[in-house]
């Protein structure tokens, strides 16, 4: 009840204004005795996945946190993961305002927001001052200004700097929202980008004595061979794991609506059903040889129960939290 009334005041506001203000109340709430206000608690449900040991299955989408500003309040709502960023090597101010639109009736988000972060070295002091007990994942993804000839060299920058502060890392070929990223799932690009990424992950396992695990994060707007070709080329370079999906370019679901032809990544109630096909044909394809982490559109228990039977190991919200609140989480985990 509390959370419906604080969302009908925010709503009325522009939509990354609110993302501002919230980010800045709760890092300003950290520490302080106003924490418990958002402190839930909620059973441990112990996952293992990608070799390590997650205290429950749900964790925070990558881009809510894009420089680890929050983490510790974000871990108090119950969070068994959160992965922060994505970052890139460069600070960067992103894509012109506004940016960012809420799809209200349908319950989505449109975004186009391309990558603004305070840059990898600004996100790692950021990390050093959080006291997280969970699993941090850390999200990367290159410079708008890199070509991407040259990207694959912005993801092993991101992973030099990250590897001793990650619980996992996500690489990030899949935002519709930096020109050409996409095309870096593909073929050649992915087998080359992969390459290099595996061959950085030994050097590095060897450097600290610790083995992080390596996510990909894929589109959900993949044809049936583009995906077979992606889980294919993630098992021959012994990738960790896959994260499915990141958002949609695809508009059917909300055709007609307020801000439906505003370009960007479509996240939310309409990616639900979507997501859940890519991750069900993946899990198929994958045949337990590497975990998913199952993402889009999860509101409810049955939607986060749908993305599991379809083959997830582990699962992420975004969207449904804008729309619901922290409730949504100890909602969830209650009955998993
Ligand atoms: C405003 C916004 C920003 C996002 N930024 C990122 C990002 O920086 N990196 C990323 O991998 N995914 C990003 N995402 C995608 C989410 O992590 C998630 O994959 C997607 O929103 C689907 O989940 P949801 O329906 O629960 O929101 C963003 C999503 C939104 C709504």
């Amino acid at each position: 009840m509390y959370y419906s009334l604080v969302r009908k005041i925010l709503f009325q506001l522009d939509a990354e204004r609110v993302h501002e203000l919230t980010l800045r109340g709760l890092q300003r709430m950290t520490g302080t005795p106003l924490a418990f206000l958002l402190r839930q608690s909620v059973p441990t449900k112990a996952v293992n996945c990608m070799g390590l040991s997650f205290k429950n299955p749900l964790g925070l989408a990558a881009g809510l946190d894009k420089n680890g500003e929050c983490i510790n309040i974000l871990a108090a709502m119950g969070f068994g993961f959160i992965e922060i960023g994505t970052v890139t090597p460069r600070a960067q101010p992103g894509n012109d305002k506004p940016r960012l639109f809420r799809v209200s009736t349908a319950e989505g988000i449109i975004n186009r927001m391309g990558f603004n972060n305070k840059g990898v070295d600004n996100l790692i002091n950021n990390v050093k001052k959080a006291h997280f007990s969970g699993i941090l994942g850390i999200n990367i993804g290159k410079n708008k200004d890199t070509p991407v000839e040259q990207g694959k060299d912005d993801y092993l920058i991101c992973m030099d700097k990250i590897y001793p502060y990650a619980g996992y890392i996500a690489i990030n070929i899949s935002s519709p929202n930096t020109p050409e990223l996409r095309s870096l799932q593909y073929g050649d690009a992915l087998d080359d980008l992969l390459a290099a990424i595996k061959n950085k992950q030994t050097e590095l396992h060897q450097q600290y004595g610790k083995y992080v695990p390596i996510a990909v994060k894929i589109a959900p707007d993949l044809t049936e061979e583009e995906l077979i070709q992606i889980a294919d080329t993630l098992i021959r370079h012994k990738i960790d794991g896959v994260i499915a999906t990141n958002t949609t370019l695809d508009r059917s679901l909300i055709q007609g609506l307020p801000y439906c032809e505003q370009s960007g990544g479509l996240s939310g109630r309409p990616l639900q059903l979507s997501s859940t096909t890519i991750i069900r044909r993946l899990s198929q394809e994958l045949q337990g040889r590497l975990p998913i982490i199952g993402v889009g559109g999860i509101d409810s228990l049955i939607a986060a129960r749908e993305k599991i039977a379809a083959g997830a190991t582990l699962i992420q919200i975004y969207s449904g939290l804008i729309f619901h609140g922290p409730k949504l989480i100890k909602h969830i985990l209650a009955d998993i």
